[in-house]
Formats: structure tokens, C-alpha cells, sequence
């Protein structure tokens, strides 16, 4: 199979689709690319330097005088901030809440959206996101919309954070994934949606391999 503009794998926080996409890419031989990664890595970098998420003109200097580069290694995708790698300060809940704020502005969204569409077009990734199927690479007839219902994500998150140890509070989860679900696909500019023609997985009641099943057989009969 040939996927020249890469492959779009688009949905909420929590649905599955980062472990899905990982699976797909590996399965074809082709890279990763997590692009939540690179909004994290801008919300942290303005964090650390003082700038508000939500100054349009502060995070547009912000953005000339920062170079940001996704790299890979053996062990995946890293992305590299003026030269320093932050990939392991990303994960963070307050960066992942940073990173939905920063990702309203249309400085930073055309920025690493331009970045996102030449790694489509030069390696035909795997990208999962919010825009990818809409607003990187519409071109692709490749696209997949990945959700699950709110409850059953925070059930899912919850069962992660206390296989950690930790002892988190269902409903306060639960709002979380309401709000930051309501934040991405209400913002202006090329909001969380799925494209006309994406293909829709519901993981609700799915495995993960149920999953990556039904976007392979999808691929396989385009
Ligand atoms: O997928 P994630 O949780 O790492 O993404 C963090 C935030 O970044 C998400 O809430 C909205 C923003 N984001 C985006 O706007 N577009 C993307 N393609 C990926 C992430």
C-alpha cells in the first residue's frame, strides 16, 4: 500500500488513539508521529519562560525566537526544544491542559501544522491529533476519527493512574475530559471534528487490537 500524505488518526484525549496510531505505524513499517507532543512541548516552553498561554502577541515572539524539532531515536520520537530534549517533561496533566490553551492560537497552530504536513508528505506517517484529517493533511484519503464515550475514557484514565499508585477521584477525572473535550472542539480556528470522510471507530466497547483491526482493514480496502 502507498500512503503518499501520510495516514490521520484523529479524536479526543483518552480514546486510544496514540497506542492505536503506535500499533498501525509499527504494523506498516512507517514512522509515528504525535502531535500533541509538539503543542505540549510549545505550552511548556512558554510556561518556563513566563509567557501566558493565552498572549497571542507573547507566544507569537515567543515562537520566532524558539526552535522546535521533532527527532527520532531508538526508542521513538523526541522533540527538541532550542537543542534540549523535553521530551520527558511533557506527560505532565497541567502540560496536556497548557497544551490545549496554547493550541488556540493561529500562530501555533500554523507553525506546527506546517511542520506536521512536511513530515506527512516526505515520510507518509502515522499522525494522530485533533486537526490532522480537517486541517494538516486533508489531501489524504487516509483518516480516521477515534473516540469513545467521556465515561468510559475516565474509567480507562482512572485504571491508568492507579496501576501508578495513585488514588484519583472518577468525577473529577470525568470533568476534566468533558472540559478539555469542550476546549479543542470549540475553539475557532480548525477545531476537534471529524472530517467528512474519516472513518469512524468507536472504542468504546473495543479492545485495542479490536481496534487496530478495523483501521488496517479499513486501509487494506481503500
Ligand atoms: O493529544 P494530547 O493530549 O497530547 O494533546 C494535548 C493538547 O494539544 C490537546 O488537548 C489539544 C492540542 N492538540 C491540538 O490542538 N492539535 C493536535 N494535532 C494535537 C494536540
Amino acid at each position: 500500500m502507498n500512503f503518499t500524505n501520510g495516514i490521520a488518526l484523529d479524536g479526543p484525549a483518552g480514546a486510544g488513539k496514540s497506542t492505536i496510531a503506535k500499533i498501525i505505524a509499527k504494523r506498516l513499517g512507517l514512522p509515528y508521529l504525535d502531535t500533541g507532543a509538539m503543542y505540549r512541548a510549545m505550552a511548556l516552553c512558554a510556561l518556563s519562560e513566563g509567557v501566558s498561554l493565552t498572549d497571542a502577541e507573547g507566544v507569537d515572539a515567543l515562537l520566532r525566537r524558539t526552535d522546535i524539532r521533532v527527532v527520532y531515536e531508538a526508542d521513538g520520537q523526541h522533540v527538541l526544544v532550542n537543542g534540549a530534549d523535553v521530551t520527558g517533561s511533557l506527560r505532565a496533566e497541567e502540560i496536556g491542559k497548557g497544551a490545549s490553551l496554547i493550541s488556540k492560537l493561529r500562530c501555533v497552530r500554523d507553525k506546527l501544522a506546517a511542520m506536521q504536513r512536511a513530515i506527512a508528505h516526505e515520510t507518509h506517517a502515522v499522525l494522530d491529533g485533533r486537526e490532522i484529517g480537517t486541517f494538516v493533511i486533508p489531501e489524504t484519503p487516509y483518516k480516521f476519527f477515534v473516540t469513545a464515550s467521556a465515561q468510559e475514557r475516565a474509567r480507562r484514565r482512572v485504571q491508568q493512574l492507579r496501576e501508578k499508585g495513585e488514588d484519583p477521584d472518577f468525577e473529577l477525572i470525568l470533568k476534566d475530559i468533558e472540559a478539555r473535550d469542550y476546549q479543542d472542539s470549540h475553539r475557532d480556528y480548525a477545531p476537534l471534528k471529524q472530517a467528512e470522510d474519516a472513518v469512524l471507530i468507536d472504542t468504546t466497547n473495543m479492545t485495542i487490537e479490536e481496534a487496530v483491526d478495523a483501521v488496517l482493514a479499513a486501509l487494506e480496502a481503500k
